[in-house]
């Protein structure tokens, strides 16, 4: 786009985003303006018009009978007489700038300048003789009409020119008037644009009104909140429309009661499914470390009295190999039995259970870990609590096994009044956001949530490719 189209889509997307309500005012303040000035232009022009008409017919008339009234006076060369003349017409009409009275040669018989009048002024409105004419004039004070009419001796059979009478009228006068009346009409026009504003208001607020509601309502359904009603306030498109709003927001309401419901049956299914695991689990362990356990140990013990029997090397040799390998066993069915549910975690808690399980993972996945409380690790919580924090760390510590690249992993536990916090960082590769989504694949994270989520805590996962994962926990415990 343009710099000039830049600019165009900025002043518009500003206007566009202003309130419905300063919309409706603006448009029709907007239109009363607008046609307001473009009448009041009008009438100007039209009353100039028709007023300086007016005043050129009036003066040409007056003059006429100014001609009339001295022709007597100059037969007769009275020039007192046409000097009262002239001095008495000036004094009386304001809007007259001067009178000249000339004779057929176009000497000046007298004039409101005295016997030497303006040398430009002379020159002008002269070709006419023995017509009137009417010339405008642009001068120092303005546009002055110089209205020129001849004198005349008139009998019924004769018509001789005497000469000419020239009478300069000021436009100023008319423009005056004109102002005097536009003023009128402006301030009409002001009480009726206030007056429209006032109406426009009532209109905007009737339509802004439920329009603003509606947003409202909107809103407080985006934020989750579906028991708002909206009062329908006609039987128009608006009052239709907030009843289907109210249809809407009803059927959200119905919809998200369902699913609480259906969510409380999956918790408590998740629950039952995680106790059952957690059994059963138990139950492989102490079947693993009671049964299998001890019969490879008693296998050991007859094992070795045989060996003791051997007479030669080679047989000591192949008895020992088979020990190597039960005693192998052993270790693995005790790594497997732990896995599956650390007795340490039954008898001394949460933190020295996770203390040992950190150095039981540093030593076999060559993994360095470690630990940082700030209370006593003797510190014992609810069951349900140790036993789930228990799964995160050991979920979040075979991710960075599996995933992570890592060479270190730490967990800290910070208990600040009833909260405890905890957090499970590693140094790896991390991952993007993106990865754990809700694959079916991956359940290890969905798996930590479900968890967090039924014992009430809350869980954030942090990762930046390159940056390591940093999971923080936290619970009320008391
Ligand atoms: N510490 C970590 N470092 C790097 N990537 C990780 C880490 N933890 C998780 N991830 C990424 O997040 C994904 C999801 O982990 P999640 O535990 O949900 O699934 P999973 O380990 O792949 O499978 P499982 O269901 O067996 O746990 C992993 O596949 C991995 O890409
Ligand atoms: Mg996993």
């Amino acid at each position: 786009m343009t710099k000039k189209f830049e600019w165009l889509e900025f002043v518009r997307s500003k206007l566009l985003d202003v309130s419905v309500f300063i919309k409706i005012i603006g448009i029709s303040v907007g239109i009363i303006i607008f046609f307001g000035i473009i009448t009041l232009y009008i009438i100007r022009i039209v009353l100039y018009k028709s007023m300086t008409e007016n005043l050129l017919k009036t003066w040409n008339e007056t003059g006429k009978n100014i001609a009339g009234n001295i022709v007597n006076k100059i037969i007769l060369n009275d020039s007192v007489g046409i000097n009262n003349e002239t001095n008495e017409l000036i004094a009386l009409y304001k809007d007259l700038r001067y009178i000249i009275i000339m004779d057929k040669n176009f000497q000046i018989i007298d004039s409101s300048f005295g016997l030497e009048i303006p040398e430009d002024l002379y020159k002008v409105n002269n070709s006419n003789f023995g017509k009137s004419s009417i010339i405008e004039l642009k001068t120092d004070e303005g546009t002055i009409y110089d209205i020129a009419i001849p004198i005349l001796l008139t009998s019924p059979n004769t018509k001789i020119n005497l000469g000419v009478i020239r009478i300069g009228v000021k436009e100023k006068y008319i423009n005056e008037a004109i102002n005097k009346i536009l003023f009128k009409i402006a301030f009409f026009m002001f009480l009726i644009i206030m007056f429209s504003i006032f109406i426009s208001f009532i209109v905007a607020k009737i339509l802004y009104e439920p329009i603003s509601k509606l947003t409202q309502g909107v809103e407080q359904i985006s934020k989750g909140r579906y028991k708002v009603r909206l009062k329908p306030w006609a039987k128009d498109e608006l009052g239709k429309l907030t009843e289907a709003f109210n249809k809407m927001a009803e059927s959200l309401e119905i919809k998200e009661k369902e699913l609480a419901e259906k969510e409380k049956i999956r918790v408590k299914l998740m629950e039952k499914i995680i106790s059952s695991q957690e059994e059963e689990r138990a139950r492989l362990s102490r079947e693993l470390h009671d049964t299998v356990n001890q019969l490879f140990s008693s296998i050991k013990i007859s094992l070795q009295s045989f060996q003791n029997i051997c007479q030669t090397e080679k047989l000591k040799n192949k008895f020992k190999k088979i020990k190597d390998i039960i005693n192998q066993a052993i270790d693995e069915i005790h790594h497997i039995s732990l896995e599956l549910r650390p007795p340490i975690l039954r008898d001394f808690g949460l933190f020295r259970a996770v203390r040992k399980y950190l150095n039981d993972f540093q030593k076999y996945y060559k993994i360095k870990t470690s630990m940082k409380t700030n209370f006593n690790e003797d510190l014992r919580l609810n069951e349900k609590i140790e036993l789930s924090l228990f799964r995160i760390i050991q979920e979040a510590l075979t991710n960075i096994y599996k995933h992570s690249n890592a060479t270190e992993a730490e967990v800290k536990f910070f208990l600040k009044k009833d909260i405890l916090n905890l957090i499970i960082q590693d140094n790896g590769q991390g991952f993007q956001k993106t990865v754990h989504g809700n694959d079916v694949k991956h359940l290890g994270v969905i798996g930590m949530k479900e968890r967090i989520n039924i014992i009430g805590g809350k869980i954030n996962i942090i990762s930046k490719l390159g940056q390591g994962v940093k999971i923080c926990i936290s619970i009320k415990i008391k």
